[in-house]
């Protein structure tokens, strides 16, 4: 699986944490900036991780800012992307068998490296159920058209 990986200058040091936490388990992934401390517009890397994952070059993204919202507000604009902002594990795990999310954000202003990468791990390692959720997705998908 190849992850997109992207974050604003409110969750550089949250992107650090994940992407140290993927390479140690061989996850291929790239970074899509931010690369410093300097302020961006969130909507800037949100949507290029985004583009990227609708795109089909990566399986799925994670993008992380200040709280997680407007990083998912943009990629939900991307046709074909479900973004989950998810702060907490149960939601991580539902956003994956209930929703297809192909896309994780999560706020560093809201809750810690520890509770991150334990969303991180359950929404990589989750499957779609599919059957009616597959349906219910479907559904979704026919707004785009
Ligand atoms: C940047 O200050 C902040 O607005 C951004 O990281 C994010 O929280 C927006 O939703």
């Amino acid at each position: 699986m190849k992850i997109a990986i992207g974050a604003d200058h409110g969750g550089l040091r949250l992107k650090a944490e994940i992407l140290a936490y993927l390479q140690a388990k061989n996850i291929p992934c790239h970074d899509f900036g931010t690369y410093t401390s300097e302020s961006v517009d969130y909507p800037d890397i949100s949507l290029a991780v985004a583009k990227a994952v609708a795109g089909g070059e990566y399986d799925r993204g994670i993008i992380i800012c200040g709280t997680g919202i407007g990083v998912s507000i943009a990629a939900n604009k991307v046709k074909g992307i479900r973004a989950a902002l998810c702060h907490d594990v149960y939601s991580a795990q539902m956003s994956r068998e209930h929703n297809d999310a192909n896309i994780l954000t999560m706020g560093e202003r809201v809750i810690g490296p520890g509770l991150a990468l334990a969303i991180v791990e359950k929404w990589l390692e989750t499957g779609f159920a599919g059957g009616r959720h597959e349906r219910r997705v479907g559904k979704i998908g026919q707004l785009e058209e």
